[in-house]
């Protein structure tokens, strides 16, 4: 495993019960929301793919599963850990092993080499234009033609009381990862918008309910050939 140089653990504390936190904050719902765009009409079995700050990466094994050649990213040790136990508990043969780096996002300096790339509530980590860089790395380093997909909080549909429950239930979260784990504070981020300006065409949105809210989605952009 690519080793990242000492830095300071920030998901030592939350890291651990990072998957069971999610559980009991959406039930299925973000579990479902991570895999929605790993299936083989947008997954085939060789295809390159790149999971950026992949936590416990329960998604990162779907897609080993689905025979992908599957790179998994994360600046936390601790998270790292918790995915390798995943990993040693679901005991699978892949056609390809999954390869591990525990690197900062931006040391990953493989250009154009994943057929899809996948941010999978990471970019909300960041402030808005920190979270601007690291979509513009991400898409770099997806193959022309290749696919971005971002899974995260939304906002974006429902009438003004719906919208209002939505930003209230995202401010709970990112008040907690804030605390405890030094996230940015901000807004829920309208993520095509910013994949559009960096030249990416959405493909597909789709959407997750809690409560008969859409709280989270997926969204597939496609770079440009
Ligand atoms: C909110 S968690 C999401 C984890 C996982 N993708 C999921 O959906 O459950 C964000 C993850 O990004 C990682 N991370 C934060 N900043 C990073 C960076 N600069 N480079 C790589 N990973 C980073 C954290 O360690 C953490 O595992």
């Amino acid at each position: 495993m690519q080793e990242a140089v000492a830095t300071k653990d920030k998901y030592k504390v939350i890291g651990p019960v990072y998957d069971l936190l999610s559980t009991l904050y959406s039930g299925r719902s973000i579990h479902n929301c991570k895999v929605a765009m790993l299936n083989p009409q947008h997954l085939q079995p060789g295809d390159r793919i790149l999971f950026a700050g992949v936590g416990h990466g329960k998604d990162a094994i779907h897609a080993a599963e689905l025979g992908a050649q599957v790179t998994v990213v994360d600046l936390s040790e601790t998270m790292l850990r918790k995915f390798q136990e995943q990993l040693d508990r679901e005991n699978k043969q892949f056609r390809y092993p999954i390869r591990k780096l525990h690197l900062d996002i931006f040391k990953v300096d493989e250009a154009e080499q994943y057929d899809m790339v996948v941010a999978n509530f990471f970019l909300n980590v960041f402030s808005e234009n920190m979270m601007k860089d690291v979509l513009r790395h991400l898409t770099s380093l997806a193959k022309p033609g290749g696919r971005i997909v971002v899974g995260d909080f939304t906002d974006t549909t429902g009438n003004l009381l719906s919208r209002l429950a939505k930003k209230a239930y995202w401010y709970v979260a990112v008040t907690l990862f804030w605390a405890m784990a030094k996230n940015a504070f901000h807004k829920i981020y309208n993520y095509p918008q910013y994949m559009e300006e960096l030249g990416l065409t959405i493909e597909e949105r789709k959407y997750f309910k809690l409560l008969n809210m859409d709280c989270y989605w997926s969204v597939l952009g496609r770079k440009p050939n």
